[in-house]
């Protein structure tokens, strides 16, 4: 499996997100302030990477801190969870692992520093193992989703260099090809930073998994031709009421699944679920540099001084959405009620 991400004695280390697939090199951070970088630059990207990405990053602060008392150690977590929470604003996955580490630490009590430090890095490893688990229950449930054969679009990247392994909606059509299904995986290219191109087709060809890339234009058409019997993606952030944030592009490949008849799911793990935000319209969206889509590697594609937006991630209305797949089961409509549902489901339980 890719090693994403991972805790090292030097530091956290990650594969170069920026450098495929062209490059597969590594970066091990020494430092919050690195490991914020790494979010921030997107050597590490995806809503369930960037969550672990900020534990281990709080995690390595903490160990680093020169602090001398608890008082002084917990404000260099405060610290260190202020850096990683300026990073991206989107995915809620960050927030809900600074949230996670903060509550682990208050709930020590009065322990020595080095129990302190080793407890809190042994919970950002944890958080590590349970995305992993989470991925593969989530495809166990998906995976049925799956048509027996058949082209799978995906949009973006939801698959192991999202996460700490195996993927979301990658996950969902691995463990629907290791039931014997025999899926072509259509990977929409996913402009203007190409994680369908770069990232989606590069670990699935390096699984030996049949991929075909298109460009986000050519969707619809695939649709209208009958070559894609369902989709699945990944999501960033899902309000209470099944509206989901994901990468810029997914709502125009929803409204086209539903002209189509195509059924359109998201897998994402409970981390990804926002309860507190009643709809999509509460959902920060991140806006990025117009250099992402003025330029190519540094080649620029656009004539210089023309206006440009470029907002990372759309909204998809709830009623587009035919099912979301979590790690404790599937979601369907009405979303209030099945997701609340499964928000009370214990998750030890389901993994
Ligand atoms: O800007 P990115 O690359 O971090 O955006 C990633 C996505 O939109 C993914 O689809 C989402 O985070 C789910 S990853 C399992």
């Amino acid at each position: 499996m890719i090693k994403t991400l991972e805790w090292t004695d030097s530091g956290v280390r990650f594969i170069d997100q920026t450098k495929l697939p062209t490059e597969e090199t590594y970066v091990t951070c020494t430092s919050c302030e690195e490991v914020a970088k790494a979010i921030r630059t997107m050597v590490v990207r995806g809503a369930p990477a960037i969550g672990v990405a900020a534990a281990m990053g709080i995690a390595l602060g903490v160990k680093n801190s020169r602090a001398e008392s608890v008082s002084e150690l917990r404000r260099e977590l405060d610290r260190c969870c202020a850096l990683v929470g300026a990073t991206r604003p989107t995915a809620v996955n960050l927030f809900w692992a600074i949230r996670r580490m903060q509550a682990k630490f208050e709930a020590l009590g009065i322990r020595s520093l080095p129990q302190l430090k080793q407890a809190l890095i042994e919970e950002a490893q944890q958080m590590y193992d349970e995305d992993i688990a989470a991925n593969q229950a989530m495809g166990r449930w998906g995976a049925s989703l799956m048509p027996a054969s058949g082209g799978v679009l995906t949009h973006c990247n939801a698959g192991a260099l999202a996460t700490c392994g195996y993927g979301t909606a990658l996950g969902v059509i691995r463990a629907a090809i290791a039931l014997g299904k025999k899926i072509q995986v259509y990977a929409d290219e996913t402009r203007p930073f190409l994680q369908g191109s770069r990232l989606t087709a590069w670990e699935l060809i390096k699984d030996g998994i049949p991929t075909t890339l298109i460009s986000d234009s050519m969707a619809g058409f695939m649709m209208r031709q009958g070559k894609i019997s369902a989709i699945v993606v990944g999501a960033d952030r899902i309000a209470a009421n099944g509206d989901v944030a994901n990468k810029i592009g997914t709502y125009t490949v929803a409204v086209l699944a539903k002209e189509h008849g195509v059924p359109f799911y998201v897998a994402a793990p409970f981390s990804t679920i926002d309860l507190d935000t009643p709809d999509g319209s509460r959902i920060p969206i991140e806006q990025r540099s117009a250099q992402e889509v003025t330029h190519i590697a540094g080649k620029a594609i656009a004539p210089e001084g023309v206006a440009v937006e470029n907002p990372a991630f759309d909204v998809t209305p709830a009623n587009y959405i035919t099912g979301i797949v979590t790690e404790r089961g599937i979601a369907r409509q009405p979303y209030e009620e099945s997701l609340a549902k499964l928000a009370a489901v214990q998750a030890k339980v389901v993994l």
